[in-house]
């Protein structure tokens, strides 16, 4: 069989050409990476992990009306996706102060923000992806006026949708970072939501207890970040209940 065309590989994922024009096969690996790549890791099953609650959280998007990525899960580590241009920005949504906005403002992590706040960050590695403002977003053109508009209600809807999602199952969404493209349809453009929604990309912390499910495990040293994930699929049904580790594949396909 002919190997399928790389074009482009991250610290997350590898991108190949897709079966169709317009299309991509997206490639979840296992690879971690925190601190801008400053800390790195394998970890065994995350890609795995990954691939089936980004297909969850998307399908579940779609069934709500918000238009994403995501066409179809192709086999445990990878999902054929549509392809976008995406808008180098990342946008994040915060619920509870963590992180770097508890850092800036001087907030304890877990402060309750009096609204969902949205800011944007420029995607770029080099620069450690630095926050920037709705002016520098349209003097620099990396998108317009309308497009931020767009992206700010794409990125509310996400955060309703996966704070009752998570809420259901016992889970606080504190904070999360999405992707937006471009697509067109014949000469109509429009933004849809793109790479990924992972614990990788979100913070959530056990309601009860405060556990960190997320990313933070692996960059805080928190324990093992397979069995974070696991018990986040688990309680959303995406795994079998009886399911403790993620690392024998057969179990979850
Ligand atoms: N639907 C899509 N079409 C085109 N590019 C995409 C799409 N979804 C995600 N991407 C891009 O593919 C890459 C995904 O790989 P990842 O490992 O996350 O890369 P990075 O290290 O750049 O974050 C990212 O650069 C992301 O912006
Ligand atoms: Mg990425």
């Amino acid at each position: 069989m002919a190997r399928r065309k790389k074009i482009y590989e991250g610290k997350a994922k590898i991108m190949y050409e897709g079966p169709e024009p317009g299309t991509l096969v997206q490639y979840f690996k296992d690879d971690a990476t925190a601190f801008n790549a400053e800390k790195r890791a394998t970890i065994e099953g995350k890609g795995v992990l990954n691939n089936r609650l980004s297909e969850f959280f998307m399908k579940g998007l779609t069934q709500i009306g918000v238009p994403n990525h995501f066409i179809k899960r192709i086999n445990m580590r990878e999902q054929l996706i549509r392809s976008v241009e995406i808008i180098p920005l990342e946008v994040i949504v915060r619920n509870f102060a963590a992180g770097s906005l508890s850092t800036r403002m001087g907030l304890a992590e877990g402060t309750a923000l009096p609204r969902p706040i949205v800011e944007f960050c420029l995607k770029d590695d080099k620069l450690g992806d630095p926050l920037v403002s709705e002016e520098h977003i349209t003097a620099f053109g990396w998108a317009t006026q309308q497009d931020l508009d767009d992206m700010v209600s794409l990125a509310l809807r996400v955060n309703d949708f996966m704070s009752g999602l998570m809420l259901a199952v016992g889970i606080k969404l504190v904070d999360f970072k999405i992707e937006i493209g471009r697509i067109w349809d014949n000469d109509f453009q429009r933004l849809i939501v793109a790479d990924e929604i992972s614990p990788d990309s979100c913070r959530l912390w056990d309601i009860e207890t405060g556990q960190k499910l997320d990313k933070d495990v692996f960059r805080r040293d928190l324990g093992n970040l397979t069995d974070a994930y696991t018990e986040v699929a688990r309680r959303l049904g995406v795994l079998p209940s009886n399911v403790t580790h993620a690392t024998k594949p057969t179990l979850i396909n």
